[in-house]
């Protein structure tokens, strides 16, 4: 693969995997101690690098080694998190551990002063952005929960769209990932050890989070990922662990807004 000389004077002719578990149309290359992420250059990929910079020393993200677009593709080269993804085997045996990690990661990004954060999700920004999914075309219906659309559910995208914009619900603005799903939080023990896959992370609510982090984890436990069911699965042991009461209506509304991401 032909390389920006910037990127490969950083890896010359080291070794790498390449990932298989991004959804997104990203290549990911894993090096021993880096990670080179490219990807189709889009609002989502500058916000990835301009939110990565912001939280270097704030909160455990990988470190920027290098950054080049060339062609309208980004590259992005990062430090390679330590620990393991929360949904890697060893923590789908250990559910009390792996929430843990995800409690610690949510605090943890509410704990971010937010006054100058360069990235902004709030929900006008994400509906807004949700419409030009749906505009361009990009709505994946292959990778949507099986009640969203159809006999049950809504019409069409549009349709859901339309009563999004109509039940907005009132926002409590913290630092959001924006796809905190287990694959892209990192842990070692009970704590987290690695925040990736920037490219939604900024203001917005914190609802946001908990609802995908809820979502994750409901499917990974009965199997969507791994091939076979954990039954071992409790839903409530997330909002134990946080400490607050799950607010149904609000992981609804944000399970459902992410249909067009
Ligand atoms: N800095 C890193 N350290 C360790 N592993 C990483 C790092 N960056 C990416 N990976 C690995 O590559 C995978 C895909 O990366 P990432 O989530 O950034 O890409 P993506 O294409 O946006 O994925 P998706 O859209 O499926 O969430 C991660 O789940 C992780 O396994
Ligand atoms: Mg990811």
């Amino acid at each position: 693969m032909r390389l920006p000389e910037k990127i490969h004077k950083w890896i010359s002719d080291e070794a790498y995997r390449a990932d298989e578990i991004g959804m997104s149309g990203s290549s990911v290359l894993i090096f021993e101690d880096k990670v080179l992420k490219i990807q189709d250059r889009s609002k989502e990929s500058e916000n990835e690098y301009r939110m990565m910079l912001w939280l270097q020393k704030k909160l455990p993200v990988p470190q920027v080694l290098a950054y080049e677009i060339v062609d309208q593709k980004s590259y992005l080269l990062m430090s390679k998190c330590s620990g393991k993804m929360t949904c890697e085997e060893e923590y789908m045996r250990s559910p009390e551990a792996q929430v843990k990690v995800l409690a610690e990661g949510l605090k943890k990004l509410w704990q971010v002063d937010i006054a100058d954060c360069p990235g902004d999700w709030n929900l006008q920004n994400k509906l807004a952005a949700a419409r030009e999914q749906v505009e361009m075309g990009l709505v994946d219906m292959d990778n949507v929960e099986p009640d969203t659309f159809g006999e049950k559910g809504f019409r069409s995208p549009e349709d859901l769209l339309q009563w999004l914009y109509d039940h907005q619900p009132k926002e409590e603005l913290v630092l959001s990932h924006g796809d905190y799903c287990l694959p892209n939080i990192f842990g070692e023990g009970n704590g987290v050890s690695g925040y990736i896959d920037l490219g939604r992370t900024g203001i917005a609510d914190k609802w946001c989070d908990i609802a995908l982090c809820y979502r994750s984890l409901s499917h990974n436990y009965t199997g969507r990922y791994h091939g076979h069911a954990y039954p071992a699965y409790d839903d409530m042991l997330l909002f134990r662990e946080l400490g607050i009461e799950p607010d149904w209506e609000k992981i609804r509304y944000y399970i459902l807004l992410d249909e067009f991401f």
